[in-house]
């Protein structure tokens, strides 16, 4: 088979060194890709927001699946545009990736289908937000979210009033994140742990992929600004057997119902952050892809061949199920450039790439990488994910610490606590 891979960042690295050895695969394409990337796929420079440069190169290249990565291209519509030319596709329609292009749509779909998620108001105007906040219904500290994609920035917990109306007036007035922010959800805030958990769905069933935990703040101890996620671990501890059913009954299953009750069947990876809470698990928010950097250790934890599960869920015969998962511990640190999420500074030589990957058990995926003449440099603000496996958290931990250690780059910036209270 000919598969492409859709993306160009570090999940997209590890979905294509995933699928690279598998039985049946004869090549790997990947649009756009990156540095890393080229030396397992072939990589081909396409605008990934246009549906029809994505389906010409389909065509071009006689492609046999389609994956798609990163969510924006499904909002725009390339699943749709794909299967409506008769080419397999991996990834949801517009309509279904509304569940995480519209955290109201979400919202609401939740309510109608008896999802457990944080009780909310959708506010359209500024004022109607001000006034839900005034009203005390959700006391503080109460969590904003801009309705729209908002490249994971969109969410603030605001602990006091001062601080909210200063949100609302951030993201509705001052418009911070587009159009994203034309509404905004004031939300209870949820108390208890994190996780994240991983389906690949034909609609009907769903395949759980290897649970993770991800640390979204910049710096250690879950301090500084919000980003894509500076780092990861899987499995979670939180999400045995007996979680992961009720996840599955009380969340994942009446969610896919609910789409396809309302003609929006979802197929494709499906994203569930939860808050696992006294009540049990309650949805934080869904994305209609994976996780970055969940996928870089997921991937790898993962037990059994990823091939035959895209294509069971692209054609319609997924087994619903728990899969394999190796016995071992992943860990996953983020090197990002100095400033990120803000400010950044690129084109930095990386130095020590193949001292880290050459390591036992290591693995160095790309995302913000350019290659400039015999040079690796950075090209972006997360700009590598160096994944270890170990027997337990601890020596995973080390391993991948060891191999960070072989890295550098003016300005790399990194958490040294990933995966640290579980060491
Ligand atoms: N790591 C969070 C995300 O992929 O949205």
């Amino acid at each position: 088979m000919r598969i492409l891979v859709v993306g160009g960042g570090a999940r997209e690295h590890t979905l294509c060194w995933k699928l690279a050895g598998e039985a049946g695969i004869r090549q790997v394409v990947c649009a756009p890709g990156n540095t890393g990337l080229s030396q397992i796929a072939r990589c081909v420079p396409v605008d990934i927001g246009d549906p029809s440069a994505v389906l010409s190169l389909v065509e071009r290249e006689q492609i046999d699946l389609t994956v798609v990565g990163p969510e924006f291209p499904l909002t725009r519509g390339l699943a749709n545009v794909l299967a409506e030319a008769g080419h397999p596709v991996c990834g949801p329609t517009r309509e279904a990736a509304e569940l995480e292009s519209s955290k109201g749509f979400a919202k609401d779909l939740m309510a109608r289908h008896g999802v457990p998620t944080a009780r909310y108001v959708i506010c359209e105007t500024a004022s109607a937000a001000l006034d839900t906040l005034r009203s005390g219904r959700f006391g503080y500290p109460v969590v904003l979210k801009a309705d729209g994609l908002a490249a994971g920035k969109g969410v603030v917990v605001a602990p006091d009033a001062a601080s909210a109306e200063a949100s609302v007036k951030h993201i509705m007035v001052d418009r911070r994140f587009g159009d994203a922010g034309a509404r905004v959800l004031v939300e209870e805030c949820l108390w208890g742990r994190e996780a994240s958990f991983f389906v690949l769905t034909d609609g009907a069933r769903a395949a759980v992929l290897p649970s993770a935990q991800d640390h979204k703040r910049a710096f250690d101890e879950d301090q500084g600004p919000n980003t894509g996620g500076m780092g990861a671990f899987s499995p979670s501890p939180l999400i045995d057997g007996a979680m992961a059913g009720r996840i599955l009954d009380e969340i994942v299953f009446p969610t896919l119902h609910g789409m396809a009750a309302e003609g929006r069947p979802y197929r494709g990876f499906l994203y569930c952050g939860l808050m696992l809470t006294a009540d049990g698990p309650k949805v934080i928010e869904f994305n209609a892809r994976l996780g970055d950097p969940e996928t870089q250790v997921i991937l790898p934890a993962l037990g059994v061949e990823l091939l035959p599960l895209l294509i069971d869920a692209t054609c319609g015969r997924l087994a619903s199920g728990v899969c394999r998962v190796r016995p071992e511990r992943h860990v996953g640190v983020v090197l990002a450039s100095g400033g990120y999420p803000d400010r950044f500074e690129t084109g930095h030589v990386i130095s020590g790439l193949d001292a880290a990957a050459t390591l036992p058990d290591v693995m160095v995926f790309h995302a913000g990488t350019a290659q400039v003449g015999s040079d690796v440099v950075t090209a972006g603000g997360r700009v590598l994910t160096v994944v270890a496996r170990g027997a337990d958290f601890a020596s995973a931990r080390e391993r991948a610490y060891d191999a960070v250690s072989r890295v550098s780059f003016d300005q790399m910036h990194f958490r040294r606590d990933i995966a640290a209270s579980l060491s």
